[in-house]
């Protein structure tokens, strides 16, 4: 039994889509808390006017029936408010009547940092835009609301997931400076997991180690350039006697270095796991590009766009982890319905006789 998630939509299209399977039946899902998440996902200091046009809710489609799961394919969809504006350059079939609204025209100018030019050679595109509507994070609410309904299940089994922003004292007046400069910034952010227990995850191969699908899923996120496990980076500097976490009676440790997670196996430590990501892309003082239809030198478009979106990558991040916990709990502990689920769990616990912290 295994948890997958696909998401579909554009950042102006008509709606985002994601559809998760492989939940056990019975699990109980709060609209509240999906749309909380949602909500969050949209703060943050240093965002541009899109998140005022967009207030995010989630819509099911099925899957759900008064508010439980059914055990089938679960479709959720979050619409695009903004897609009222762009009805003509968005239409999914050919547009009638005369172009109207944004989008109309075809994108030519690559900016880089962004999909825009390898989108447009790998695909053969001639409207840039056929390439950058995907690319732009405005599909991470779809992963956000599945990451909602994984911390639901993850909460059946006592785990705790949550982010937060790095050195974020003075985000606002960093902001601010790079705001004035019409620059952008990134910044680092870091998910914890509380109540994960030990054997989440193999070292029996490469893809079922747990560091290792944190990290793909980490790195699923745009702009996000480096991720580190515990101490990560840092520990390639120590020596063996300060790096590695001691046991004591009880099979605790008194520190975590390792962030939770040793030979890709969870060892009922707090997961913790850190996130880099890089200065947004797009600037309001446009960097050097190429224009496609002259050749000609040009100035990379200035479309609107956030100075920085730390926080609203925490919780991009909160839920891509949680996606990922719970994928691992549901190979662990499988089950149709949530209380055979939990009862594996429960059993398995009783076993290794292991309490959380
Ligand atoms: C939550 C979130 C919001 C973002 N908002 C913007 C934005 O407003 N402007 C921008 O240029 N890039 C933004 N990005 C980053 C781009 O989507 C990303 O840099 C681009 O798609 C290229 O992908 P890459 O950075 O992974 O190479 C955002 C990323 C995230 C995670």
């Amino acid at each position: 039994m295994t948890l997958t998630l696909t998401t579909a939509g554009e950042s102006h299209g008509p709606a985002l889509v994601a559809i998760v399977t492989g939940l056990p039946a019975g699990l109980v899902l709060d609209r509240d808390a999906i749309n909380s998440d949602l909500h969050r996902r949209q703060q943050g200091y240093g965002r541009s006017p899109r998140q005022q046009i967009e207030t995010d809710e989630v819509e099911v489609l099925a899957g759900l029936r008064h508010g439980r799961t059914l055990g089938t394919p679960l479709a959720l969809l979050v619409p695009n408010r903004d897609h009222k504006n762009w009805t003509w350059g968005m239409s999914p079939w050919p547009p009638e009547g005369e172009p109207t609204g944004k989008g109309t025209k075809p994108v030519t100018v690559p900016r880089p940092g962004h999909a825009d030019l390898a989108g447009a050679m790998k695909y053969g595109h001639d409207d840039i835009r056929n390439a950058l509507e995907r690319a732009s994070a405005r599909h991470t609410a779809a992963s956000v609301a599945a990451g909602a309904v994984a911390r639901a299940l993850l909460q059946v089994i006592g785990v705790e997931v949550g982010g937060s922003v790095v050195g974020g004292d003075d985000l606002e007046t960093r902001v601010d400076e790079a705001r004035r400069d019409r620059d952008t910034i990134g910044g680092v952010v870091e998910v914890r997991a509380r109540g994960v227990p030990p054997g989440l995850g193999s070292y029996a191969t490469k893809e079922a180690r747990l560091d290792a699908r944190l990290a793909a899923a980490l790195m699923g996120i745009q702009a996000v350039k480096g991720v580190e496990i515990g101490d990560g980076f840092a520990l390639a500097a120590m020596r063996g006697s300060e790096a590695h976490d001691e046991i004591v009676p009880g099979l605790h440790r008194e520190t975590n270095r390792a962030g939770g997670i040793e030979a890709g196996v969870s060892n009922g430590e707090e997961i913790v796991v850190r996130a880099a990501m890089k200065p947004l892309p797009t600037l309001m003082r446009p960097l050097q590009t190429v224009d496609l239809a002259t050749g000609e030198p040009a100035e990379a478009l200035v479309e609107r766009s956030d100075t920085a979106a730390v926080e609203a990558l925490a919780v991009v991040a909160e839920a891509a982890v949680a996606f990922e916990l719970a994928r691992a709990a549901r190979e662990k502990f499988g089950g149709d319905a949530i209380g055979d689920f939990a009862a594996a769990h429960t059993a398995y616990l009783e076993r290794i006789d292991w309490t959380p912290r």
